[in-house]
């Protein structure tokens, strides 16, 4: 059904930016995807793009393991926009020339406007670009105009609107870059011509769709987890096929407050989804006794999640049998596992709280093609209420991981409360759409001694972690106000028994993880 709407091709020249323009495309309501620069011309035309980006990338354009760009890709009279790195290929590949002018440039650049063309029209004649780079284009093409410079640069953008092609020097999707997201309009409406039909409603109409093409009259399966992905995803698809869906909730007792009876009476309220509960708290709180070591509780976690959803999916399935399994992958999930690009194992999450792989179903994946804001857009245009679509990441293990140390009912309850408090103090500040995520952690194993009362005390400490980030790979602490920090501390002394003391985590992703465990 996505072929339906005009293609944006991202060729990824190993930029982190890639998927970045990809979303900066999609803000524009253009439908984007990112491609490999391995891929060949033939295998990108066989996609049906309506315009192709060429993006940033680390290489030097001299380097002998550089990536190419076959000229053959501008023969097909698609509309193609160079940036970085691709704006260099894309002038060599056409005949232009790239040099090494020996001066680079870094960060916050000032660009002069020479000539504003289709691309830069209306931006005012000098301004602030996030520039990466080291070779600078050095000679236009023939045909093309040259449209701005920079001290380092003296060709920092070019357009030859006969062809529909034009590039630039620096990074016009960064959010440091002004007038970044007009320059990629202007490609996108004014050189390429394409049409903003990307929408919430069209996304919504169009994964309807889909699953009743994919489904049939077959019944599916769907594990919800009280996250934003699971929620929107089994959303649609109860859109889609009604009482063809059942949905599966393991309430495993680590969950926040309100969290269980979120899923169990609103969500189902909402959404009129067919909905079976598993309260397996006591046994997951059982096979926890004793144990302290992360990874194991993650292991414990993940196992009684996995028996407690076939036990269930084995039962329900009876005589009809059922087919499909609804699963929130997002689009840079895609991106990254078809990537290729390995990264280190510094946390076993990936699978848990997550299904095996060799369960016996064909998976409906609704989100595939969305970025995060698109799947909170979508669950909006669902109905879906604005706690459960802006609500944090919240890691499958649950609270089982914000204890340090042993998980017992009682633990859980004073993080419970804490958290609560947390959470209430943040949404009655507005701060709640700053900030990434806000782990509450007990250190369990620690005291410390206090004086509450008349009294020396000898309570444990909790740790706030708020953080920001834009994809949890990075994380920053984030600044909250002192007076809010310090309503949240009183509140959490006074009110959860054993605590009696509250510490803020000021440390960065690297070095420290978001989690504590
Ligand atoms: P870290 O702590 O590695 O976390 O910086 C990055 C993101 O992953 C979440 N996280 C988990 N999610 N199961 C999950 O489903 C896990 O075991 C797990 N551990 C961490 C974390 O909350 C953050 O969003």
């Amino acid at each position: 059904m996505i072929s339906q709407h005009d293609l944006v091709l991202v060729v990824d020249f190993g930029a982190q930016y890639a998927q970045l323009i990809a979303r900066r495309v999609r803000d524009a309501h253009v439908y984007s995807e990112i491609i490999g620069s391995e891929a060949s011309v033939e295998e990108i035309l066989a996609r049906r793009p309506s315009a192709i980006i060429l993006s940033g990338g680390p290489s030097s354009v001299y380097a002998d393991d550089a990536p190419q760009v076959d000229p053959a890709l501008f023969e097909a009279g698609i509309p193609v926009f160079g940036i970085c790195y691709g704006f260099q290929a894309m002038a060599q590949a056409l005949g232009g020339s790239v040099a090494k002018t020996g001066q680079r440039e870094y960060g916050r650049t000032p660009l002069s406007i020479q000539n504003s063309g289709k691309l830069l029209a209306t931006l005012p004649n000098t301004l602030n670009v996030w520039m990466s780079h080291g070779d600078s284009v050095s000679r236009a093409p023939e045909g093309f105009h040259v449209l701005a410079r920079t001290a380092g640069a003296p060709v920092a953008a070019f357009e030859c609107r006969m062809r529909k092609l034009a590039g630039v020097q620096w990074h016009p999707e960064v959010a440091h870059t002004q007038w970044g997201q007009q320059v990629l309009e202007h490609f996108l409406f004014h050189i390429a011509g394409l049409a903003p039909d990307w929408t919430p409603e069209n996304m919504v109409s169009e994964a309807i769709a889909d699953i009743r093409a994919q489904v049939g009259d077959s019944r599916v399966l769907c594990a919800l987890s009280g996250g934003v992905d699971s929620a929107v995803a089994a959303a649609l698809v109860q859109r889609a096929i009604g009482p063809q869906l059942t949905c599966v909730f393991v309430d495993h007792g680590l969950l926040r407050e309100g969290e269980a009876k979120q899923v169990k009476e609103d969500f189902v309220e909402i959404t009129g989804v067919d909905l079976v509960v598993a309260d397996e708290s006591e046994r997951f709180l059982g096979a926890l006794e004793g144990v302290s070591d992360p990874e194991e509780k993650r292991k414990i976690i993940g196992r009684e999640f996995i028996r407690t959803f076939e036990a269930m999916a084995a039962r329900l399935a009876g005589e009809r049998g059922i087919d499909f399994l609804v699963q929130g992958t997002l689009y840079p999930d895609v991106v990254e596992s078809g990537g290729g690009v390995g990264t280190a194992n510094i946390k076993s999450h990936h699978n848990v709280g997550g299904l095996p792989e060799d369960l016996q179903f064909t998976l409906i994946e609704p989100l595939r093609t969305m970025f995060k804001d698109e799947v909170r857009a979508v669950g909006l245009q669902l109905g879906l209420p604005d706690s459960l679509v802006w609500r944090h990441p919240f890691p499958g293990p649950g609270l089982g991981i914000r204890i340090i140390g042993e998980v017992t009912a009682e633990r859980l309850a004073v993080l419970r409360r804490a958290d609560a408090i947390a959470r209430r103090e943040l949404a009655n500040a507005r701060k709640e759409r700053e900030i990434w995520q806000f782990p509450v952690v007990l250190l369990a194993d620690v005291r410390s001694v206090g004086v509450q009362g008349d009294g020396r005390t000898y309570g444990h400490p909790i740790v706030l972690r708020p953080v920001t980030s834009d994809d949890a790979m990075t994380a920053d602490w984030a600044k909250l106000p002192w007076e809010l920090l310090e309503k949240i501390s009183t509140r959490i002394t006074n009110e959860c028994a054993e605590v009696n003391r509250v510490v803020l985590d000021i440390t960065s992703k690297p070095p420290a993880t978001i989690e504590w465990e």
